[in-house]
Formats: structure tokens, C-alpha cells, sequence
């Protein structure tokens, strides 16, 4: 059938119909709210390139929480500020450390609301990588003991999920084994598994305080130019036991969340990252663009293309937006 017989246009007549025949729906439950925990007490300070986003410290967290709850959001990622660092990052495992304190915290003031750990050594070591140097070289698989011990330590602290983005080989497998040798078999693991070496994250390395202080990430997360072998990272992850498996950046990257949602049947996530976010902050700023149209255009486009799960700091504002 063809016009004049076929119009599309029948159904953007009004609102109702509109609605009627609409294949993709955001909703709050769609989405984690990533918090950044610091030292100290009654802090609570603006990132400066990510307005709208606070770090904040241990004692801040419940109120947050509340808010965040009662926007019908029921989901956080956690990254954490340590008070000191050290080439190995043991501050990501200290049983009293930043994290470990945050997820007590939260589970204390509000057990309904989710909380997802981001493990990973680059915000823990004093040279800002992800992983312990030798030969100034990130080491492999020195790095893999390193991460179960944070993952275990966030589990044992009450971690619901735990995010390993450190891109390190192996690193599923380990997980999964700690966990399951200390009875954490029920927490699932959400693998950074195509994490790309982007731009996009600078404003969150201001944040966390996670740049690296020689070189760059390039020796372990993806060459941006690389499809196929986004398949094959997942193919590794899936193999070794993760549970979801999460894309990183997100805008620029839709055709790799589409090519993962078509050949796997997990959950699959998207990190819609600092940058991602701060352009759109920063345009809207300026009355370029209407910020928040942008930002739930944005956010749709990621879950058409085949995220289940958004990672946004764009969560609130858009979960407003939707309560109406
Ligand atoms: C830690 C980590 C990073 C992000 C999430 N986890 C930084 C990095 O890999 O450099 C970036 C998130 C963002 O930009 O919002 N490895």
C-alpha cells in the first residue's frame, strides 16, 4: 500500500495516537545514577564540567539516596575518592576504605535502593592507571588478584551488582571465582566489556580524580575504530560469566550496542558518559539547544538501539521529566 492509500501521518495526528503506536518508552527503572562518595564530612561540591552533579562525602549519602528513591529511580554506581593512593590501589579493597563505607551507608539508610560498584584501580593509584605498573607497563595479570580482592571487599560491604572497567584480560573469569569460592554466588557481574579509549570520559577523570599521570589507557581499553572485535570482548565476558554486558561511551557508539543487543541475549548496558552528558549541559547553558529535549532524545536513541540498562548522570532530570 502507498500514498494515497497508505499516510503515516494518521497516527501523528495527536498526542493519544502518537502514544498509541510509540515502540520505545524510557522509564525510571531504566536507569543508574552514578554517585561519586569523597573523604571528609558535610561535603557536598559541584563538579564543575558536569553541572547538576555533586561528590559528596559518606554522611551526604541518605539524604541523596532519599531524593534519587523518590524520583522512582531504584539504581547507583558508585565511584569513590580515596583519602590516599598508592602504585597498587589497595585503598579499592581496604575493608574500611571509601566504597566499602558508601555501600554501608546506603544499605543502611535505604536497603531498596540497588547499588552497583565500579571496580576498577585507577582512582586508588598514585599513577592514575588502571591496573599495577611493571616496567612501567600495566601488568595484566598482576592486576587480576588485585581486582577479585575489590570485588570481594564491595561484595562483603553489601554490593548488589559489581561493574569491573578496568579492561583487564581474565578479569570476568577471576571475579566470578572469588565471589563463588566466598559465597557471593548471587551477585551479579556487569562487565565493562567494550569499554573504548575515549575522549568523551574527561570530565569524569576531573571528578574522580583518575587521569592517568604518564600515558594513556589506548594499551587496554578498544580502539575506537573497532566493530567486530566488540563482538569478540563480549564473546570472552559471556564465556567467562558476566551477567550484563555494558557498552561504553554510548552515543557514539549505538551501533555497537545494536550489533551486541542482535547477537547476545543478555541484559545489555550503556554508559552514557561525562562527556556525553557535559556537552549537552554546556550547549544548553549557552541557549543553543534545548538541554533537557536534548538530553531525553539522547537517552531514547540509546535504549532504541538496544540498551536495556542506562548509566546516566542525566538519570534525575530526565526521571522528573517523566514523572510529568
Ligand atoms: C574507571 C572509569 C572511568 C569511567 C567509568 N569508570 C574512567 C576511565 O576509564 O578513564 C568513565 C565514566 C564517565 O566518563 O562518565 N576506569
Amino acid at each position: 500500500m502507498v500514498f494515497p492509500d497508505y499516510r503515516p501521518r494518521r497516527f501523528r495526528r495527536n498526542a493519544q495516537l502518537r502514544s498509541l503506536i510509540r515502540e520505545t518508552r524510557l522509564s525510571p527503572e531504566q536507569f543508574i545514577y552514578p554517585l561519586f562518595v569523597m573523604p571528609g564530612k558535610g561535603v557536598r561540591e559541584e563538579i564543575s564540567s558536569m553541572p547538576g552533579v555533586f561528590r559528596m562525602s559518606v554522611d551526604q549519602l541518605g539524604k541523596e539516596a532519599k531524593e534519587i528513591m523518590s524520583l522512582g529511580l531504584n539504581h547507583v554506581i558508585l565511584f569513590g575518592l580515596p583519602e590516599k593512593k598508592d602504585p597498587v590501589g589497595s585503598g579499592a579493597h581496604a575493608k574500611d576504605g571509601i566504597i566499602q563505607k558508601a555501600i554501608k551507608e546506603l544499605k543502611n539508610k535505604t536497603p531498596d535502593l540497588m547499588v552497583t560498584t565500579d571496580v576498577c584501580l585507577c582512582e586508588y593509584t598514585s599513577h592514575g592507571h588502571c591496573g599495577v605498573l611493571i616496567n612501567k607497563q600495566v601488568d595484566n595479570d598482576a592486576t587480576l588478584e588485585i581486582l577479585g580482592q575489590v570485588a570481594l571487599s564491595h561484595a562483603k560491604a553489601g554490593a548488589d551488582i559489581v561493574a569491573p572497567s578496568d579492561m583487564m584480560d581474565g578479569r570476568v573469569a577471576e571475579i566470578r571465582g572469588i565471589l563463588d569460592e566466598n559465597d557471593f554466588d548471587m551477585v551479579p557481574i556487569m562487565s565493562y566489556a567494550v569499554k573504548y579509549a575515549s575522549a568523551f570520559y574527561g570530565p569524569f577523570r576531573d571528578a574522580a580524580e583518575c587521569a592517568p599521570q604518564e600515558g594513556d589507557r589506548q594499551g587496554y581499553q578498544m580502539d575506537p575504530a573497532n566493530a567486530r572485535e566488540a563482538l569478540r570482548e563480549a564473546t570472552l565476558d559471556v564465556d567467562e560469566g558476566a551477567d550484563i554486558l555494558m557498552v561504553k561511551p554510548a552515543v557514539a557508539y549505538l551501533d555497537i550496542i545494536k550489533s551486541l543487543r542482535e547477537e547476545f541475549d543478555l541484559p545489555i548496558a550503556a554508559y552514557h558518559v561525562s562527556g556525553e552528558y557535559a556537552m549537552i549541559k554546556a550547549a544548553g547553558e549557552r541557549g543553543w539547544i534545548d538541554a533537557d529535549r536534548v538530553m531525553a532524545e539522547t537517552l531514547l536513541s540509546i535504549h532504541r538501539a538496544g540498551a536495556d540498562i542506562i548509566i546516566t548522570y542525566g538519570a534525575k532530570e530526565m526521571a522528573r521529566m517523566l514523572n510529568g
